[in-house]
């Protein structure tokens, strides 16, 4: 009885003396940098309230893309326009594009070409030419898939971002 228990204890200790010294693990990149790595697209730095507030602008683009779509099957012309306008190009959006796209050179220029061209279907819609301004949306559409295709976030912190956009290009709009 006693030998059993020393023998019990003898192989609980082996056990543990086994699991103290494992053997070296490979170094495996985190979840997040393992996703990185597969995502081959070109990072756009960006502050952690910038990231937050970019995504919030694209859950809205797909919100007016929906409007437009349902105004489009209701012939509602004015609401195509007003949906459309969301997305359409402003002094304040392409400030707001300027300094999202300060640590990404291309960026910014991408992201005016998408509000010029969500332009044209605010103008079909006063036309009230409804296959222009699918033929505008469809144009539209490739603007964003384009821009997914290319560009992902990268969250990074204060010191980071000030070092990236240290050599930004001026404001194209003149403002700061
Ligand atoms: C100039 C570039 C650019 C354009 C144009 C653009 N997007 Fe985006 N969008 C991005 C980036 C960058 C992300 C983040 C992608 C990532 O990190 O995976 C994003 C993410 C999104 C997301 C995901 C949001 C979330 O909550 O995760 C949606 C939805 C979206 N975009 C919709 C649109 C729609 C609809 C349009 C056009 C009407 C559009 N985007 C145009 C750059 C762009």
């Amino acid at each position: 009885m006693i030998a059993m228990r020393v023998l019990g204890a003898l192989a609980f200790l082996t056990a543990c003396a086994r699991e103290a010294t494992p053997a070296p693990a490979p170094a495996a990149p985190s979840p997040a940098d393992a996703l990185d790595q597969m995502d081959t697209r070109t990072a756009v730095p960006l502050l952690p309230m910038m990231a937050n507030h970019q995504k919030q602008n694209m859950r809205d683009h797909l919100l007016a893309v929906q409007e437009i779509v349902a105004a489009v099957a209701a012939d509602d012309f004015a609401a195509i326009e007003k949906a459309a306008g969301r997305i359409g190009y402003s002094q304040q959006m392409a400030q707001m594009c300027t300094h999202m796209g300060a640590g990404a050179p291309g960026f910014t220029e991408q992201a005016l070409t998408f509000h010029r061209t969500a332009d044209g279907i605010a103008a079909a819609a006063r036309e009230r030419n409804r296959g222009r301004v699918l033929v505008e949306l469809g144009a539209t559409l490739q603007t964003c898939t384009g821009c997914h295709a290319a560009w992902k976030q990268r969250v990074v912190d204060d010191p980071t971002w000030q070092r990236l956009t240290a050599s930004a290009p001026p404001d194209p709009t003149g403002h700061h």
